[in-house]
């Protein structure tokens, strides 16, 4: 069964972008999930399909109103019960909501579906988000100007974690944040690019040491530039074997740190 997103949004077209380009485009094609869009417009409840008015209390800028929010929900939460989704969750995007993260986007991708709600203006009437929505997520702690875009960032997201929407079946578990670590760094022709040849271990053939350097890359980046991480997934400290990765990742570094050092007091003497 496809998993089933059901968008409300001012703006439908936008939808496109995840809908008919890359993984996103492919996986839909496949039909590894279903995306509907529900534009509050057709709820409006004047000739004029309005659906936002300026706030109580005064202040700049519009609200969306909650009843054709209200309708166009219900509608969507209804046609996914026709299509088997046994219980719908309405998430609404907002800056206000709980990052979203790896752990979370695993938890919507083992859902049959989810209902987006996609603010524009100010926001929306808080009284929709306290009768219609389960759950508020934001994509960071910065504003955008609508719902639409974290809603694509979410889909994207949660579509690589469905099973065949990623050709190779290993890469959405090498992903950066799958297992608490930051991915290995990746090279591709040519061997040698502006004087940097690419890692001699690579092209060694030998798949036992490739798979070493590409943990010990992994655990050595993580703590460069994400140790937060590294401590959440050990929290009594590294493993033994982990350990020496890290300790001979540290030695290889410092190594590196030294030799530009050296490189450029020699260049500055010159
Ligand atoms: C201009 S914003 C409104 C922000 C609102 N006035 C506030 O300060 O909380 C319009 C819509 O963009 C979406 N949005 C903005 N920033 C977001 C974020 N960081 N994550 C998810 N959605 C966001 C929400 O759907 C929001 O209703």
């Amino acid at each position: 069964m496809p998993f089933e997103f059901d968008v409300i949004t001012l703006l439908p077209d936008m939808f496109d972008a995840v809908t008919q380009h890359g993984v996103t485009g492919r996986a839909h094609k496949s039909n590894l999930y279903r995306l509907h869009t529900w534009n509050p417009r057709n709820y409006a409840m004047n000739h004029y399909r309005t659906v936002d008015d300026s706030p109580y209390g005064g202040g700049p800028g519009m609200v969306m109103m909650a009843e054709p929010l209200d309708k166009a929900i219900t509608d969507a939460k209804a046609r996914q019960g026709e299509d088997g989704v046994s219980k719908t969750r309405v998430i609404y995007l907002s800056p206000q909501g709980k990052r979203l993260d790896h752990k979370k986007v695993l938890q919507i991708s083992q859902l049959d579906g989810v209902v987006l709600l996609c603010g524009r203006y100010e926001g929306i009437d808080e009284r929709l988000i306290e009768n219609q929505v389960d759950e508020e997520i934001s994509i960071g702690d910065y504003v955008i100007s609508g719902g639409e875009l974290a809603a694509m960032v979410l889909i994207d997201a949660v579509v690589r974690q469905l099973p065949g929407a990623l050709g190779d079946t290993r890469s959405a578990g090498q992903d950066s944040h799958t297992d608490h670590l930051l991915e290995y760094p990746h090279y591709t022709r040519p061997e040698v690019y502006k004087e940097k040849p690419v890692p001699r271990i690579l092209l060694s053939g030998d798949h036992a040491k490739i798979e070493r350097w590409r943990l010990q890359q992994s655990i050595g980046r993580t703590w460069l530039k994400r140790p937060d991480l590294l401590a959440e997934k050990y929290p009594e400290g590294l493993p033994d074997r982990e350990k020496e990765l890290l300790e001979e990742f540290k030695q290889l570094r410092y190594r590196v740190v030294a030799n530009q050092l050296m490189d450029n007091t020699k260049e500055q003497e010159q």
